[in-house]
């Protein structure tokens, strides 16, 4: 090493930094997008184990998802008193039920006679009445009804409530915790909310749901969503427009995001794009295709991307929509709270959620969703139900998804290959880069410090 090589970590890619992009903004640029917050995690191999190995989920059941805060849905998938939804993490199954106009709670789903799931399907009931034999409990969990009552002298009705399950909201998402000795909701995200405070979820609404089934351990699919490292080989496509190794990336407490910059090059590319050309770029112009706008002169591909969101937004913000900047409605603004909740920043509407598929170490579900803004002034539109896809389903069967279903496809049509090798790898860890790879080992750090716990 000579004396000016960077600590580790501290190497940056060529080509102009996120926060240098700012200063080409035709609009001020909030705080939440000048906040830089990184520190050195260090350089130790990811045990190839976290992703192969049965005991390492067994480990990940009992010491995190028994444990944390996760996102089990949002409160418009439950709008009316009545509506329940069922959300499953490994063995555990919980129903959410919104029991009053401003009341949500979540339940095992477990009938507490001889264990039956207690409903399979959403929905709205007026009762939690068990198909088997017949037990019955009030949407607010108290016993409602033992069926030969006469049988059952030894059940004491007042004792045999539905074991609830702890839920806390945020951003329009009900997040439910099944240890009732785990901190708060709140005092888990931190200053998480701060940073949605432009974006404000709660006034959107699920507009899509879409959910696939793949044949790999969960933190295999929610890596391949943790980094524009990918992009140079999985979409060189998007490379005249795209700052993939200029992304910046960002984590504390609990969260992590990444920014990567659109309408700006690829440092990875040898020539330099016009500004029409990395415009048509993100718009997804086809070769033998006109622009679909033309660039006035002296008007940046990102200065354009401001102005058509900002119009976009006019119609639902008014004109607050007009403050917003041109960063704002060209970046890919993505977090992470710990363990596997990723909702995107500004005015991407997308939400992912990754977890292990039923008790599987070896199947998971990625979910995508979209999260729309909607007119305030009449009520919020209903929420998109899931639509599932199979492991062997094509993203383009899920057209809602629009032009991000090809970008999937690429994104996922290595994972299984990923899943395959692991199994064969004979290095005893995956090594990961120090700084385009932060998201990943920022889980990784956690669920280390979450298997320490007592
Ligand atoms: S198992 Fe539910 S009523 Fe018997
Ligand atoms: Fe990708």
């Amino acid at each position: 090493m000579t004396m000016t090589s960077p600590a580790p970590g501290e190497a940056r890619s060529p080509g102009l930094s996120y926060q240098d992009l700012h200063k080409n903004d035709s609009r001020p640029v909030p705080e939440v997008l000048r906040w830089v917050n990184w520190e050195f995690m260090g350089d130790t191999d990811i045990p190839v184990a976290a992703y192969t190995n049965r005991e390492w989920h067994e480990l990940e059941k009992e010491k995190i998802w028994k444990r944390v805060w996760q996102m089990a849905c949002r409160e418009e998938d439950v709008p009316n008193v009545g509506d329940t939804l069922r959300y499953d993490i490994c063995e555990n199954s919980i129903l959410v039920v919104r029991t009053a106009p401003d009341t949500v709670k979540a339940f095992h789903n477990v009938c507490l006679h001889r264990g039956r799931l207690l409903r399979e399907f959403d929905g709205p009931a007026n009762e939690l009445r068990c198909p088997f034999h017949g037990f019955c409990w009030n949407l607010d969990g108290s016993l409602k009804q033992v069926p030969c009552e006469w049988d059952f002298p030894h059940v004491e009705k007042d004792e045999w409530n539905l074991p609830e399950v702890r839920v806390g909201t945020w951003g329009g998402f009900v997040f439910i915790n099944m240890d009732p000795n785990a901190e708060s909701l709140e005092s888990f995200l931190g200053d998480f909310p701060w940073h949605f405070e432009r974006w404000p979820l709660e006034k959107r609404y699920k507009s899509v749901h879409v959910a696939k089934i793949f044949p790999t351990n969960w933190k295999v699919v929610q890596d391949a969503f943790s980094e524009a490292f990918h992009v140079v080989a999985t979409h060189p496509q998007l490379l005249s427009s795209i700052g993939d190794a200029n992304s910046q990336y960002d984590w504390k407490g609990n969260y992590s995001r990444a920014i990567t910059p659109n309408g700006t090059p690829s440092p990875h590319i040898k020539y330099v794009p016009t500004q029409q050309e990395m415009f048509d770029a993100v718009a997804d112009k086809r070769l033998d295709e006109e622009p679909s706008v033309v660039l006035p002169p002296g008007v940046t591909a990102r200065e354009m991307f401001g102005n058509g969101g900002r119009a976009t937004m006019h119609d639902v913000l008014g004109d607050k929509a007009d403050d917003f900047c041109d960063a704002e409605f060209s970046d890919s603004i993505y977090y992470t709270l710990f363990p596997n909740f990723h909702p995107w920043g500004a005015f991407n509407r997308i939400c992912y959620r990754f977890r292990p598929y039923e008790d599987r170490h070896d199947m998971s579900i990625m979910e995508c969703m979209y999260l729309e803004p909607y007119d305030e002034s009449k009520p919020k539109p209903p929420a998109a139900p899931i639509h599932w896809l199979g492991v062997d389903d094509d993203w383009a069967e899920a057209p809602e998804l629009g032009n991000l279903a090809r970008v999937f496809n690429q994104d996922t049509f290595n994972l299984p290959k990923v899943q395959r090798g692991l199994r064969a790898m004979t290095k005893p860890g995956v090594t990961l880069a120090n700084y385009q790879e932060t998201k990943i080992r920022h889980v990784h750090m956690l669920m280390n410090r979450w298997f320490q716990k007592p």
